[in-house]
Order: structure tokens, then sequence, then C-alpha cells
């Protein structure tokens, strides 16, 4: 079933990703207070079905166990995210020491199993009690972050493989505070914006806490970098629409972050919507900071033309239908939906998109190494009569992206890992429980754990490239 051809160079690490209130549970224990997405959760016709994030995989209570499953795969790092309101309950003053001393344990416990911790420090858990003063369209909350990531820096220290602070701003932004399809719901194109740069603040303002506590620590910041294709290559409306696309979903970070400015297109293309005045003197400095290492979530890639205001038109590019647009100001946009393989979640299956978008970010940043943070692919998976879950389409899902991954660094790009999304089913943000990720299976009323094919590939190939 595995291509033993598959080999990688030496130190690449292979690894699964999850985060928090996708998988811990335990929303109430031990002093853990409400995230953003406890409320939103909680709040009837947010999400599918009306699930959240109670339980989950119970993984706060199963961490052991879990860590055993992942030595079982041979893994050789994990991607993990650390809750907030567990280590600073509210968001700001006294940290909470039982919050602190799960993750710590969870450090140990990969460390005393040879995986390397690869901790988020932000994946969309917001304190409730900062949402209510604003959220990210409020300046403050970026400032708020730093005092926490320093904490987290301090007590895990050098323990930890890789930082990374933020995952994916881009839906932070845009599906919390434009679409509304994630929490906190809020529908207004200028606090989306303001959020970004909040977002973006918060960044350089972690890396300059972890940086003072940890001089040598490899610091990142993983994006979901849009691959996007015009319609008609020669049509300079849909090129156009591919830039602004570009600008808001991948420029509007990797410009301020990476280079120190935002793109001039980008505060022109949304002029109508907000005039940039919360950017400060001095942010696009503290922003602008060196980083060791770029997460790259990569799910599938997207087709857009300018839209002709008569055709039918497709405005979700696969986040969930909402009235208000994620891309904010681009009225005019039409997602074109190719034929072609979609997962449960609509998304196209685009293997080459991966290749290309590691080739392209890795030419575009010399010296700034990468690592696929996210990909994998939800299914509807079906449990055979002997008990297993035969999930042939993720198994080639997996393949084809490590082959992808591969193909992207023998056309030069530097890649140092691969974290797949996910260990486990969890939470799926807007759609519940009913879209599964995991190479684990979770037995929702019992917990009990199943090895999918997918996991039992996955292993294979760690096992034949080592
Ligand atoms: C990414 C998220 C991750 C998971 C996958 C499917 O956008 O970072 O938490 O939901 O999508």
């Amino acid at each position: 079933m595995t291509d033993p051809n598959l080999t990688f160079p030496k130190g690449f690490l292979f690894g699964a990703a999850t985060a928090s209130y996708q998988i811990e549970g335990a929303v109430t224990e031990d002093g853990r207070t409400p995230s953003i997405w406890d409320t939103f959760s909680h709040t009837p016709g947010r999400v599918l079905g009306d699930d959240n994030g109670d339980v989950a995989a119970d993984h706060y209570h199963r961490m052991r166990d879990d860590v055993a499953l992942m030595t079982q795969l041979g893994l050789q790092s994990y991607r993990f995210s650390i809750a907030w309101p567990r280590v600073q309950p509210g968001g700001s003053g006294a940290f909470n020491q039982k919050g602190i001393d799960f993750y710590s344990s969870l450090v140990d416990e990969l460390l005393d199993h040879d995986i390397r911790p690869i901790a988020t420090l932000y994946h969309w858990d917001l304190p409730q009690e900062l949402e209510d003063r604003g959220g990210w369209a409020n300046r403050a909350t970026a400032q708020a972050f730093a005092p926490y990531a320093a904490r987290v820096a301090e007590t895990l220290g050098d323990r930890v493989h890789v930082w990374t602070t933020l995952n994916e701003p881009w839906c932070s932004a845009y599906l919390g505070y434009a679409s509304g399809v994630h929490a906190p719901g809020r529908t207004d194109g200028a606090d989306a914006l303001a959020a970004v740069h909040h977002l973006n603040l918060a960044h350089g303002l972690a890396i300059q806490a972890i940086r003072a506590e940890l001089p040598s620590a490899t610091v990142s910041v993983t994006h979901n970098l849009h691959v996007i294709h015009p319609a008609d290559p020669a049509s300079e409306d849909d090129l156009d629409i591919v830039r602004r696309l570009d600008a808001l979903g991948n420029r509007a970070f990797l410009g301020p972050e990476l280079d120190g400015a935002y793109p001039e297109d980008l505060i022109a293309d949304t002029a109508a919507v907000t005039d940039w005045s919360f950017v400060r003197d001095g942010d696009l400095e503290t922003i602008h900071q060196p980083l060791d290492l770029l997460g790259v979530n990569y799910y599938t890639t997207s087709i857009a033309r300018r839209w002709d205001g008569v055709s039918e038109r497709h405005l979700d590019d696969g986040h969930q239908e909402s009235e208000h647009l994620a891309w904010v100001g681009v009225d005019d946009v039409d997602f074109v939906r190719p034929p072609g393989l979609r997962t449960a979640m609509g998304w196209l299956v685009d293997p080459a998109g991966l290749t290309e978008l590691l080739v392209r970010t890795s030419a575009a940043h010399p010296g700034l190494p990468l690592m696929v943070t996210e990909n994998g692919a939800a299914f509807e998976d079906t449990v055979d009569a002997d008990g297993q879950v035969r999930d042939d389409l993720r198994v080639d899902y997996v393949r084809t992206h490590l082959q992808a991954v591969k193909d992207a660094i023998d056309a030069g790009a530097d890649v140092r890992g691969y974290q797949l999304w996910s260990l486990l089913d969890n939470f799926e943000w807007a759609w519940g429980y009913e879209r599964r990720f995991g190479i684990i299976r979770v037995d929702y009323d019992t917990q009990e754990r199943t090895l999918k094919d997918s996991a039992k590939l996955y292993a294979q190939v760690i096992r034949a490239s080592a």
C-alpha cells in the first residue's frame, strides 16, 4: 500500500497536528474560562448540529494514551496548540498553574517518547473577556498576547522544538469578523481589517516576548496561504480579482511580517472600507521580526473570476456559506467550481497546488525554511463489520500530498517537515463533529480510538523514510 520511494531529506519531521479547542474538552476544568468558541458553539444555530467542544476528543484526560498512539505511529513531531484561557483565565492578570501544568506534562510526555513538540500559542480560542472588550478589532488584544506568550515561553522553555505564534490569522480575521462563520461571528469588513493588523501586531509582540525568554528558540507563524488561479488567464478582470484576493489572503500577512510593509494595492483596494489608521507608528517594525521557519497549511486551490452580475455565482470558497463575504471589498468575485474529486468539505483535491505553493513561497523568501504545518482531508468514513476504517480516499490524499511535498523539495523548496491534519477526529469548527479529518477515528460515544488505514499508511511512510 505504501510507496517506498517516498524518501525525504534527513531531519525532515513527520508529525501530526491538532488544536486545543478541537480535541481537549474539559472546558470548565482546572480553572479554564470560556473562549469565543465556547460562546459561539453554545449559541444555537452557529455550529452544525449545535455541536460544541465541551467534551470533544476528551484529550485533556487522555493525553498520555494519545501520546502512546503517536508513538505507535512513529511520529517524530506533534503540533498542538495552547488554550490561552486555560493558562491565563480571562486573558489578563494572573496565570493558572494547573493550566500551565497540563501543557508542561504534555511536552514532557512527548519528549519521553522522542516526539518533538511544535507549540502554537493561538489557534482561535480567544478568552471571551477579551472579545467583550472588542476582540481582535481592539489593539489591546494584541498587547495582551505578549505577557501570555512570555509566560508560556518561560515555562515550557527550550523543551519546545518550534514556537508558532498564530495559526491561520486569515481565518481569525475574515471568518471571525467579516463573514461571521467562525467565532466571534461578527460581520464588519472594517473590523476584519483591523483584526488583520492586530493579529500581525500580536505575532510581532509574541516573537519579541519568546526571544526575550529564549534567545535561541525556533520561532514561526503559520498561514493558510491561498493558491488561487484566474478562471481565464488571459482576462485582465480575472487577473485583477486574483491580485486582490492574493493581497487580502496572503500579502496582508506576509507583507508586514516578512517585508515590514503592507502592500500598497491592499490599502488602495480597501480604501472604501477603512483608512488603516489603526496602523500606528512603530507597528511595522514590531511586526517585522526575523523568523526561523514559516508554517504553511494547505488543503486546496481555488479558481476565481470577475462576476458578470448575471450568471450563477459561488461566494463560498469552502468555508461555509454566509450572506457576508470573507473577502472584504471583493464584491465582484465568483469562485468557479471545476470538476474533480472533492473532500467532504467540498474542497477540490489538488496536490499539484501544494507543490506550486511551496516552490513559489520558498523562492520568494530565500533563507526562510518552510514546514507544512497542516494538510489532510475530511471524508465520510465508515466502520466496517470487522471494526476497521478503510479510508482509501484519505490514504490517496495523504500519499499524493506527501509526493507533492517531495516534488517541491526536488524542485528546490526548503521544506523541513509535514504535520498531518489531523491526528484525531475532532470538533471541526462550524461543521462540528460532522466532518472527520483524523487518521485516528474517535467514537464520540465511547471515546474509543481506532487507527484508520491512513494512519497505517502514514506509519509505513515514516518508517520507510527513516
Ligand atoms: C484549518 C484549521 C484547522 C482545521 C483544518 C481543517 O483551517 O487550522 O483547525 O480545522 O482547517
